[in-house]
């Protein structure tokens, strides 16, 4: 078992990190909550809730935890002000009070759903993560960002909310999709190119295991990973400076997703392609030296097959400027200067970002 603290100066709190975490669920929600809930809201989707939901109730009830369960229906598509006000009405109707609390059981959709509903209803109400997928584990459900997408665009409407914990359960990913979980591992790669090099070596050197999912493979990667997202989230709760490196790769990885409407690519498979074209754009603008731009370039594609990109180029620069993240029209790259260690930079000349993407093709002839 592991525990990483996120060290936020007015809401601290604690990921656990363990094996049939699942199954304590009511007695570790109990040690997380402060209060005793007057009942427990759990929020899931039908694919979790098939497989896990008798393990959970059967915990809730022991630990003699008042609950209902609340269905949100499953995918990207589902993340809207229409899931969060139907939520918010069944829990009206079923007298949910501020002295309830809402928990998240389910992958980063569940979580920004869930999150944001616990950061409006009443003006706010604990909640606790419960991630079952590899990118939350390791990514979604800390750091305290819940939102829901808009037709005009990604996460649009949201609020900051910090969980009163994060329980995290590596057995569940036994069940992920085979695309999921490789695409998960991409943003625990993201970790350590940006902050720690053992993550980077570790998934090099153990990447069969990794991808056999092995037990205690995934226990320490996604611990790894945790660690890492705490630090830069503590530093920077707001994402005003650090918290930005976390966009390692999002930068291109996010115009792609937009390019292709989010239908060609899971967002880990858009990241490893911006975290391809971020680390050229290091190489040629000499930040990065090509021996360890090939290693970053490797250990990416060693991970998945990625879909092809069939976008113009120039169509995804375009996109770029347009980003919510793009300040005063400048398009901030984080760029590796070496394995662990990232630059922020504003003045990527755009002939070069151009050229970086357009070279990406190379890979499509693999
Ligand atoms: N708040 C943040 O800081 C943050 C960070 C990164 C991503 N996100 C958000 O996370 C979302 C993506 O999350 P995701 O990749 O987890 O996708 P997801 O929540 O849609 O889950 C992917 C699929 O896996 C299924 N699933 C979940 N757990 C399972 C399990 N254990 N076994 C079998 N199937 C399971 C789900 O039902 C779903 O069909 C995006 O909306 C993104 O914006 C948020
Ligand atoms: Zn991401």
């Amino acid at each position: 078992m592991s525990r990483v603290l996120i060290n936020l100066a007015h809401a601290p709190y604690e990921a656990v990190i363990e094996g049939a975490l699942l199954s304590r669920i009511g007695s570790e929600l109990l040690r997380v909550l402060e209060n005793r809930p007057s009942r427990v809201f759990v929020i899931t989707v039908s694919p979790v809730r098939r497989r896990y939901g008798k393990l959970v109730e059967r915990s809730l009830r022991q630990a003699g935890i008042d609950h209902e369960i609340l269905v949100m229906p499953d995918g990207e598509r589902a993340k809207t002000m229409k899931t969060v006000e139907a939520l918010a009405a069944k829990m009206v109707r079923m007298k949910a009070d501020r002295a309830s609390a809402v928990v998240a059981v389910g992958g980063g959709v569940v979580g920004d759903v869930a999150g944001f509903l616990a950061a409006v209803y009443m003006r706010g109400i604990p909640v606790v993560q419960v991630p079952t997928t590899l990118l939350a584990q390791v990514d979604a459900s800390i750091g305290g960002k819940t939102g829901v997408n808009l037709v005009a665009g990604k996460n649009l409407i949201g609020a900051f909310h910090q969980p009163r914990g994060v329980l995290i359960d590596p057995e569940v990913l036994k069940t992920l999709p085979e695309r999921e979980f490789r695409a998960g591992l991409f943003e625990a790669l993201k970790c350590g190119i940006i902050r720690d090099p053992e993550i980077f070596e570790f998934m090099e050197g153990e990447r069969a295991r990794i991808l056999k999912r092995d037990a205690a493979a995934l226990q320490w990667l996604i611990t790894a990973s945790v660690r890492v997202k705490a630090a830069v989230v503590a530093a920077d709760e707001r994402e005003s400076g650090e918290r930005r490196i976390l966009n390692f790769g999002h930068t291109i990885g996010h115009a792609l997703e937009a390019e292709t409407r989010y239908k060609t690519f899971l967002h880990g498979e858009a990241v490893a392609w911006g975290m391809i074209a971020a680390s050229r754009i290091a190489a040629a603008t000499g930040r990065l030296g090509p021996a360890e731009q090939r290693r970053i370039e490797e250990s990416v594609v060693a991970l998945a097959r990625l879909p092809k990109i069939r976008s113009n180029a120039r169509n995804i620069v375009r996109r770029l400027t347009s980003d919510k993240k793009a300040l005063h029209g400048h398009v901030h790259f984080v760029l590796p200067l070496a394995i662990g260690k990232v630059e922020t930079v504003a003045d990527v000349p755009e002939s070069t970002v151009l050229r970086m993407v357009e070279s990406l093709k190379d890979k499509n002839k693999r």
